[in-house]
């Protein structure tokens, strides 16, 4: 363990009561719970099925899931107009189950639609026409069932202009507000997101993220909050105390932040060095979250590595969870139960 990792044990062994202790046999979640945010993953709902010990995992150490791919247009709207909600139903019945926050995920992305939509040619009306009711149905069909949705996602280029989309180009730059206000339209209850990966930190991509969102608000666009979704290696994580900054400068705009996907990817076999960075990286983000009041929950990208989706899309890296393909906690479980333990202490 690295000294900061050890400086965090004295610390919270010096100020842990016997109640926290027993917090601390039990999994994440309620730890979470105490240090006042949510501890998430993304789910593969294939597997909720299949795999008895996943399952459990999940129910045990998380109070809040997203669908890693349940929810996606091409997996909702497979033909124009049939809607196939049983990979999301079967979700959102697992979190109820469970007592578990679901974040709807996600709404308006360029990624993963289906060829109907992407080859149909079709003007701006019937776009925005295909939108409203595409995000109407599916919000309208979780009202008060799920919590926050990702609305929208990486529509902010490493420039920190507006991307260009397949939504930008065929709907027009607004796209965006009125996918937020469709969405708050059909549940005016849920916490409504824009989700973004490379602006987690300081730098152009943060900057452009902020200017967007600060632009919805000022057009009193319904968002409620900014999710960092922090896929990240040890080579290129941003600087947590850059991150702490964001979030406040995102929160002093009246806006939530949440860590959203975050895996940290090693080249394969990880080594135990690179484990224990990993595990000083997480603990370090998890804190910076933990110290911004506005910042309300904590997702990683999956739970195990078993179902991790980077060996698949960065050939020779992995190993980038809180739990081995096994299920086992890995030292950045540690980590993270160590950060929030500290955090939860203070609160009692
Ligand atoms: C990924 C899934 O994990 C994969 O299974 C799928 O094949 C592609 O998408 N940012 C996001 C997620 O917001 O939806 C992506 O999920 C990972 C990057």
């Amino acid at each position: 363990m690295s000294w900061r990792i050890t400086l965090m044990a004295i610390a919270s062994a010096v100020v842990c009561t016997t109640a926290t202790f027993a917090l601390a046999a039990g999994g994440v979640r309620s730890l979470a719970h105490t240090a006042g945010i949510h501890f998430g993953t993304a789910v593969n709902v294939e597997a909720l099925g299949t795999d008895a010990p996943y399952s459990r995992l999940l129910a045990r150490e998380f109070d809040l899931v997203t669908p890693e791919n349940a929810m996606k247009f091409s997996v909702i709207q497979p033909e124009r107009g049939r809607f196939d909600f049983s990979q999301a139903d079967a979700l959102v019945a697992f979190a109820e189950a469970h007592a578990m926050q679901v974040n709807g995920h996600v709404l308006v992305w360029d990624q993963q639609l289906p060829d109907w939509l992407t080859q149909g040619h079709f003007s701006s009306d019937e776009l925005k026409a295909i939108l409203r009711e595409h995000i109407q149905t599916v919000v309208a069909r979780y009202r008060g069932r799920v919590a926050s949705w990702d609305v929208a996602a990486e529509a902010v280029g490493e420039d920190g202009k507006p991307r260009e989309t397949f939504w930008s180009r065929g709907i027009g730059a607004d796209y965006l507000a009125l996918a937020f206000r469709w969405a708050h339209e059909a549940d005016p209850q849920a916490r409504l997101r824009y989700n973004d990966y490379g602006g987690e930190g300081a730098g152009a991509k943060s900057d452009g993220i902020y200017t967007l969102v600060a632009g919805l608000r000022t057009h009193r666009v319904p968002i409620d909050a900014v999710g960092l979704q922090m896929h990240v290696s040890l080579n290129d994580a941003p600087r947590p105390e850059d991150v702490r900054l964001n979030m406040k400068r995102l929160a002093a705009l009246g806006l939530q932040t949440d860590i959203t996907e975050m895996d940290v990817m090693l080249p394969l076999p990880a080594s135990r060095a690179a484990l224990k960075k990993q595990a000083v990286l997480y603990g370090a983000m998890l804190q910076a979250c933990l110290a911004v009041p506005q910042c309300r929950s904590f997702s990683t990208w999956g739970a195990t590595d078993r179902y991790s989706w980077i060996p698949e899309f960065f050939p020779g890296q992995g190993a980038a969870l809180l739990f081995d393909a096994s299920g086992h906690a890995k030292p950045a479980y540690w980590s993270i139960k160590l950060a929030l333990l500290t955090k939860a202490s203070h609160k009692r």
